[in-house]
């Protein structure tokens, strides 16, 4: 079977983009953030087929089915949504989703509100979209169901006697047994799991946890296999899983980067800010992406390498999300914090100020220029599924002059490592040098290693990765996916000091 076939019904949290209304009552169409809407869109505008999920409102009514009619046909697919009470959102989205899951499986269980309403209204939720896809498919369909948040959709869907074959791809981490073994559902939730017929994750280290969480939590699971996708047995049903790097629409990103519009906001933003390099970070507010550990380290850079003042600039762009959580709030004041209180230390009256903070959604053009503009991107996430915006500064780096700071505990690490300036994002002097490193890197040293990471983002992008996952859910033989021959174990890099070049 030909994975282009079959019908694609993708089905995630959310739909590509956020509806809310506007002061005159009518509705707006935002676009989403995120990694998973960047790496989703490209795939359904090429292929076409199905989105399902929630349009980011509890309201309904005429005009919100008018509004996504209008959105469907501006998008070249299907949109079908879930309409989800206030109280559903409360429980399912912010609570269950992103305070107990997201921070258990980025592991910080310590952030963890285990609350047994949150469970009940979690498995009520994933019911609601088992409806829906059972109500838009049939058994000859794929349906691929994204993230976190809907785990047990397989479950409710063979609940309900579906027959299409079911694949689920999670874009966070899969912790280590030690830690998932703390979720009070862990039992339902692995089983849950395991119903469905191929599961993808980010990175081999994602895949080895799952599989040591199978091997000890579910006794009768067989498995089989060595390559890239492995297949366990569990009474009679076959469940595949593998690893599969998430990407991005590799030439699109080169092809927009040199867009006028974005190479006249590179040239705006070179001259408000002349004979310096400039660092960027881009991260959604997330107490996952480590942005205080980064100010501190930048701070602790100025104070031990004064050649860097007046001759570097960070500029930090925080994009506001999930600002009903309390930590998310406390992220953002603590932020606002430090960077006053290093400009406070540095900030030269009158002429150089050394941290330029963002706080808001920027323009797709603002956001390309950015990646333009800086020399140096830092991307030091405590932990991260993947994180594409390291792939996205790599992609847009046309002269091939950049240098990527990248921390070790993201997915794109395993990737890119060989290019990168690994840094562990706990250790602030650690950070400090690495930023330093980066300053003075001679250009040949940057190109080269900036060439070997375009190459592999070229070679691995978006369309690769949907391609490999849907051939790994229908191939006859897993032997046909064999490990990567780059493939170096994460334990095995770790141990080294310097990533040979
Ligand atoms: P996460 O998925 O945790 O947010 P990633 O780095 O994987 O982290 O993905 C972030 C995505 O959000 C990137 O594709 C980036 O281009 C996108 N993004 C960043 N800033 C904005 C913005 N202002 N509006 C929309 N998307 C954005
Ligand atoms: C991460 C998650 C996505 C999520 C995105 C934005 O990328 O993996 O599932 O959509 O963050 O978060 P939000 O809560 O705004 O959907």
């Amino acid at each position: 079977m030909n994975t282009r076939s079959q019908r694609l019904i993708v089905v995630s949290n959310r739909l590509p983009f956020a509806l809310g209304r506007q002061g005159d009552g009518t509705w707006k169409i935002r676009p989403g953030s995120g990694g998973l809407v960047t790496a989703l869109l490209p795939l359904l505008r090429d292929r076409g087929g199905t989105w399902i999920g929630w349009p980011g409102t509890s309201e309904g009514g005429g005009d919100l089915d008018a509004a996504l009619a209008q959105a469907t046909h501006d998008a070249g697919y299907a949109l079908k949504p879930v309409a989800l009470t206030s109280e559903e959102v409360h429980n399912f989205y912010l609570g269950f989703s992103n305070e107990i899951v997201w921070p258990l499986f980025h592991d910080m269980h310590s952030l963890c509100n285990f609350r047994p309403e949150y469970w009940r209204t979690y498995l009520n939720v994933n019911r609601k979209y088992a409806d829906v896809v059972a109500a838009n498919s049939n058994a000859r369909d794929f349906v691929w169901v994204h993230d976190y948040h809907l785990m047990h959709v397989a479950s409710e869907l063979r609940r309900l006697g579906s027959r299409a074959r079911l694949g689920f791809f999670l874009h966070i981490p899969f912790p280590p047994l030690d830690i998932f073994v703390k979720l009070p559902w862990r039992f339902p939730l692995l089983r849950a799991l395991l119903e469905y017929d191929m599961i993808g994750f980010q990175t081999l280290r994602d895949r080895r946890n799952f599989l040591q969480c199978v091997r000890t939590l579910v006794k009768e699971a067989r498995v089989r296999g060595s390559g890239q996708v492995l297949a366990v047995d569990v009474n009679g049903h076959e469940v595949r899983f593998g690893s599969f790097p998430i990407s991005i629409d590799y030439n699109a990103f080169v092809r927009n980067a040199s867009q006028p519009e974005v190479t006249g906001k590179v040239a705006e933003l070179k001259a408000l800010l002349p004979n310096r390099q400039l660092v960027l970070g881009v991260d959604r507010l997330d107490y996952t992406k480590g942005i205080p550990d980064r100010l501190e380290a930048f701070r602790n850079a100025l104070q031990r390498y004064p050649d860097l003042h007046e001759r570097i600039t960070l500029i930090q762009v925080v994009v506001p999300s999930r600002v009903d959580i309390p930590q998310y709030h406390e992220l953002k004041t603590h932020i606002e914090r430090l960077v006053g209180e290093i400009n406070g230390q540095f900030t030269r009256p009158g002429g150089w100020v050394p941290i330029h903070y963002v706080y808001r959604s920027l323009a797709r053009v603002d956001l390309l220029a950015y990646y333009q503009t800086a020399q140096i991107a830092l991307v030091t996430p405590l932990k991260d599924g993947m994180n594409l915006v390291a792939k996205e500064f790599c992609a847009c780096s046309i002269e091939e002059d950049c240098v990527l700071i990248l921390s070790e505990f993201a997915g794109a690490a395993a990737q890119l490592q060989r290019g990168a300036l690994l840094v562990n994002p706990y250790d602030i002097e650690g950070m400090a040098d690495a930023i330093h490193h980066a300053f003075v890197m001679p250009t040949k040293e940057r190109t080269a290693r900036m060439r070997r990471m375009r190459r592999s983002i070229r070679e691995q992008d978006i369309f690769w990765w949907i391609d490999s996952f849907l051939r790994a859910a229908i191939a006859k033989d897993l032997s046909d996916f064999p490990l990567p021959e780059d493939y170096v174990p994460r334990d095995e890099w770790l141990r080294d000091e310097v990533i040979p070049l």
